[in-house]
């Protein structure tokens, strides 16, 4: 792995207003950085600030507070050269329910300014891979949730990213997709050198895939580092014993 930092915050904050009268500090302070080729989760219970993170990381949404910085550009300063070379992945999903999961592929990947001839090549692989090949003619508004998911994970991939955010992939997905999916993940941050972070709320999965990871708590980042250098800091028998001894309080000690 190499040690290029790809993303950077510093005191990174948002605060919303719900209302009149709520506010809600969805990030607090968040500093961290993120290397390139590095598989990187972002943990933490609903409402968390994850979602939050990666929204500000895209541009779709403008920090309150503090600096983010994608592949050395300021997200507030140069989001349209960062947009041409990340991928999101959607918690809540924009797809094209008339078209049919190739065009939707094509179309996407067409928006920058991909041929038209090479994005039908990565479509035939990415619809191979992720099982699609068979359906790809058909509609989307007919797919089940979890066939919807990996038309957007195929999708996210055709523009070749250098870096790729991905908002809980295998939410809704079953046990053999969310398989492909990771390994998915594993090649392409190995053989390419593509930076991923992921939301998941399957610690067991995050164990698996993430070099590193970090927990979000009440939008501050509680926690930073290797699954196994948490489990040894805090003398947790795995990650999900960090991440509830963190969140709940019960039964970790910082040593
Ligand atoms: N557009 C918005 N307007 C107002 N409040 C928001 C908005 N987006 C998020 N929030 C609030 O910010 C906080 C963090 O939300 P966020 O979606 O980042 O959490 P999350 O960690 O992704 O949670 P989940 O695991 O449920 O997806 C929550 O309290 C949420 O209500
Ligand atoms: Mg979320």
């Amino acid at each position: 792995m190499q040690e290029e930092v790809v993303i950077r915050t510093e005191g990174l904050s948002k605060v919303f207003e719900q209302g009149k009268k709520h506010e809600v500090t969805a990030l607090d302070k968040v500093s961290l950085e993120i290397r390139r080729g590095e598989v990187f989760g972002l943990l933490g219970p609903n409402g968390a600030g994850k979602t939050t993170l990666i929204r500000i990381l895209v541009g779709l949404l403008t920090p309150t507070e503090g600096r983010a910085e994608v592949l050395d550009r300021d997200v507030t300063e140069d989001i349209d050269y960062i947009r041409e070379r990340v991928a999101l992945l959607p918690q809540e999903a924009g797809i094209y329910d008339r078209l049919t999961a190739r065009e939707n592929l094509v179309f996407y990947g067409g928006l920058y300014g991909i041929p038209e001839d090479v994005l039908n090549q990565r479509a035939d692989n990415l619809l191979d891979i992720v099982g699609l090949r068979e359906k790809e003619d058909y509609q989307v508004k007919g797919f089940s949730g979890g066939m919807k998911r990996k038309v957007l994970v195929a999708r996210s991939l055709i523009i070749e990213p250098e870096i790729i955010f991905m908002d809980e992939p295998t939410t809704g997905v079953d046990t053999i997709g969310a398989r492909v999916v990771r390994n998915l993940l594993k090649k392409l941050s190995a053989e390419r050198d593509q930076t991923i972070i992921l939301t998941s709320h399957d610690l067991t999965e995050v164990a698996e895939l993430c070099h590193r990871v970090g927990i979000l708590y009440q939008g501050q980042l509680v926690a930073i580092g290797k699954p196994s250098e948490l489990e040894e800091k805090y003398r947790a028998a795995n990650l999900e014993e960090v991440f509830t001894g963190l969140v709940t309080g019960e039964g970790v000690y910082d040593s």
